[in-house]
């Protein structure tokens, strides 16, 4: 097996610092422990990188990039004034994190919605609904659809200013993205929510037609088919009847913020974005640029990501669940951040440092 492995470390904007260093913390602390070598190298990207370097994504990241073995992202964003400052396609989005995306063609984007038992109080819904925790994987379409498809925009006859932007989906990306969600429900519960539009959307008939090609080739796995609309109350009343969710970019995008509320903040969303030769790996928020800067942030996402990373770019399933099992280790100790609060009155709120202190010496056992 390798035992050295370069990762990408872009840091982001906003709270990304402050969480990735959190990350890089825990990561060095499995390496210790599981005798695996990282070499990190740190690269400008998002709204900084911009400021600082001309670019979002500049050319020195996309080579770093395109070296390593993975990439460990933090999240990119600039507050909506600061955005304004800087030219539309050079906003850190549709500069950096899109053109990344499309670059590596990342077009499976894993994000559980994880809340263990014994953190079920975490929710904000009712103890009832969530008796026995919260485990859900959603897989996001993360190169397709509205996002990428053709836009015009310009002023039309009356001289009124007009905007297109078009959801399209060929039958190939399509297909390999079920394909990924379909094994995901064979190694889990073999049950999968199919969630389309298909009452509207002709994007959704031709999804769902593919849905109905390919289950036959996985004959243990129950498709269930939920409006999107519908889903998202569904979530909500009932989010243990989830297992495996599939969706399209956009559904996925919205589902996947619905999912954070359910487990009581987006600081619990780690997330997986996985092409077929390159992988990165994010939390599912943004750069927050509310509590940007205060020390307060919640790095779990940020560190889920890393053993995310662990997991599924190197297969140190064992290094991963080290991670897993010592952030379980510290909210079971009492200690959760500013964004989780203390529901039940018995926690201690730390702030973002101590927390990955804590979870990096659960992780080297001490
Ligand atoms: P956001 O996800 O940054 O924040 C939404 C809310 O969740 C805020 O109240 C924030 O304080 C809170 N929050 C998010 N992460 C947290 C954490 N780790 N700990 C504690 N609280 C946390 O969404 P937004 O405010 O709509 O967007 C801010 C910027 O982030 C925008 O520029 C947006 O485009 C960008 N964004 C980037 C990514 C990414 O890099 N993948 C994802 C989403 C949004
Ligand atoms: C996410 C984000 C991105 C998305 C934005 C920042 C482009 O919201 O990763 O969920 O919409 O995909
Ligand atoms: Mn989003």
């Amino acid at each position: 097996m390798k035992t050295a492995y370069t990762i990408a470390v872009l840091e982001g904007d906003g709270i990304g610092p402050e969480v990735t260093k959190e990350a890089v913390k825990v990561l060095q602390a499995a390496g210790e422990r599981h005798n695996v070598l990282f070499d990190l190298q740190y690269a400008p990207f998002g709204g900084r990188a911009y400021f600082d370097h001309g670019a979002s994504f500049p050319e020195e990241t996309k080579a770093i990039c395109d070296n390593a073995d993975a990439i460990l992202k933090g999240p990119i964003g600039l507050s909506h004034e600061e955005s304004k400052t800087i030219p539309v396609n050079e906003q850190p989005e549709r500069g950096a994190l899109l053109p990344l995306r499309r670059r590596y063609m990342t077009y499976a984007n894993f994000r559980p919605v994880y809340l263990p038992p014994e953190l079920a109080h975490f929710s904000p819904l009712k103890p009832r609904v969530v008796e026995g925790g919260i485990d859900i994987m959603m897989v996001r379409e993360l190169v397709g659809g509205l996002y990428f498809g053709s836009k015009e925009e310009g002023k039309d006859a009356n001289g009124r200013r007009f905007v297109k932007e078009t959801l399209e989906y060929d039958e190939e990306q399509i297909r390999r993205i079920l394909h990924v969600a379909f094994a995901e429900a064979q190694k889990r519960k073999k049950v999968l929510h199919n969630i389309h539009k298909s009452n509207v959307l002709m994007s959704s008939v031709l999804w769902n037609a593919i849905v109905e090609e390919i289950a036959p080739e996985y004959p243990d796995v129950e498709v269930k088919h939920v409006i999107v609309d519908a889903a998202a109350t569904l979530l909500c009343l009932k989010p243990r009847d989830f297992d495996v969710m599939v969706m399209e970019n956009m559904f996925g995008d919205i589902l996947s913020d619905l999912g954070g509320g359910l487990l009581g903040s987006l600081g619990l969303m780690p997330s997986a974005c996985i092409g077929e030769k390159k992988a990165y790996y994010e939390p599912s928020h943004g750069s927050a640029p509310d509590i940007a800067g205060r020390g307060i942030a919640n790095p779990y996402s940020m560190i889920g990501s890393v053993a995310l990373m662990l997991e599924k770019s190197f297969g140190l399933d064992e290094a991963a669940a080290t991670i897993w099992t010592a952030m379980r280790e510290v909210f079971g100790a009492g200690y959760t951040t500013a964004d989780l609060g203390s529901p039940e009155g018995e926690h201690e709120v730390i702030e973002t440092s101590a927390f990955g202190d804590r979870v990096a010496a659960a992780v080297r056992g001490s």
